[in-house]
């Protein structure tokens, strides 16, 4: 009933984890392996490993989380070498997730893939919010369309790309623009809302400590933003590009609504932080249920075919 082909592979149903989330340590990564996840994804590496930004970097919040880790990771041949070994013996998609601190640094691992045995899909992230010093490669049009230009010259393996939210037309119009010239598998929409500030007023204090406590935002705030994102590059990519929606999903009619928009997958981040791996079990019952009830056999037959074109009436 979930089943969802992508990139000419069937998964069980859309869920993954959204990088950043239970995907640190190989042992996180093996605890989404077990999990009902249809695919999953490393965290996003470096070439070397990082120690990232100063604790408390990650906090819960009634409606979400805050977060600005920095790139803690393992380093790329951590994961290269987990994908490597788990790929000869599952048949679960593992994405392997990168993000350097540098366009040389995205192009030595991109290399590094190529030549490897990696059979897998790459996510090349370029919207982490949280290094200081380094802006989000994704609002940068020139910088994203330079790069993807030099990436297509050699790499000849599934590329998708993780993209910041966007919040003018201009700006999708002219990142699909960018987008619609290269053989991108899929466009992930949205990293976290970069720069927000939760504040505790009790103690009149912010609550995480890099940035003087500015933070990417995730969760129930920021689903409206992500739904207007995965909708609005849904109606301007061309077709073989596929979204992978993430941002705010909580519940199986979380995940209805981003297929409604448009996605093929969607990832959970501050979600999967709260409830651990089970989440998956539980929201691929929701979402049955939600099914059942409309009647719907397969996600085909409804995903996408949100009704986007009301009727003029005179109420305000
Ligand atoms: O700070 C971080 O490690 C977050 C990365 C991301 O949002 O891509």
């Amino acid at each position: 009933m979930l089943t969802t082909q992508f990139f000419g592979s069937i998964y069980t149903n859309p869920l993954m984890n959204a990088s950043g989330v239970n995907c640190f340590t190989t042992y996180e990564l093996d605890q989404l392996a077990d999990s009902k996840a249809g695919a999953f994804v490393t965290k996003s590496a470096t070439l070397q490993a990082r120690k990232g930004n100063p604790k408390p970097r990650y906090y819960d919040v009634p409606l979400g989380s805050i977060n600005s880790m920095g790139l803690p990771n393992n380093g790329f041949d951590y994961y290269l070498d987990y994908a490597l070994n788990y790929q000869k013996q599952h048949t679960t998609a593992l994405f392997l997730s990168i993000s350097g601190m540098s366009t040389e640094e995205n192009i030595t691992m991109l290399h590094k893939i190529v030549e490897s045995e990696f059979n897998g899909i790459t996510e090349l992230n370029l919207s982490c919010p949280n290094v200081p010093g380094k802006p989000q490669i994704g609002y940068d049009f020139p910088l994203t369309e330079k790069i993807l230009q030099e990436v297509f010259t050699f790499f000849d393996k599934p590329l998708g790309v993780k993209l910041p939210p966007y919040f003018d037309f201009a700006h999708f119009d002219e990142m699909a623009r960018i987008l619609n010239q290269f053989p991108l598998v899929y466009v992930n929409s949205i990293n976290s809302v970069g720069n927000g500030l939760y504040i505790d007023s009790n103690s009149e204090s912010v609550v995480i400590k890099p940035k003087n406590g500015f933070g990417g935002i995730g969760g129930e705030y920021v689903k409206p933003t992500a739904l207007a994102n995965v909708r609005a590059f849904y109606t301007r990519l061309k077709p073989e590009i596929k979204l992978i929606g993430t941002g705010g999903i909580r519940t199986g009619q979380d995940v209805f609504e981003h297929l409604l928009c448009g996605a093929t997958m969607v990832q959970i981040g501050t979600e999967l932080h709260k409830e651990g791996p089970e989440i998956f079990e539980r929201i691929e019952k929701e979402l049955k249920e939600i099914m059942r009830q409309k009647n719907y056999q397969t996600i085909d037959e409804f995903r996408g075919k949100l009704k986007d074109d009301l009727n003029e009436t005179f109420e305000l």
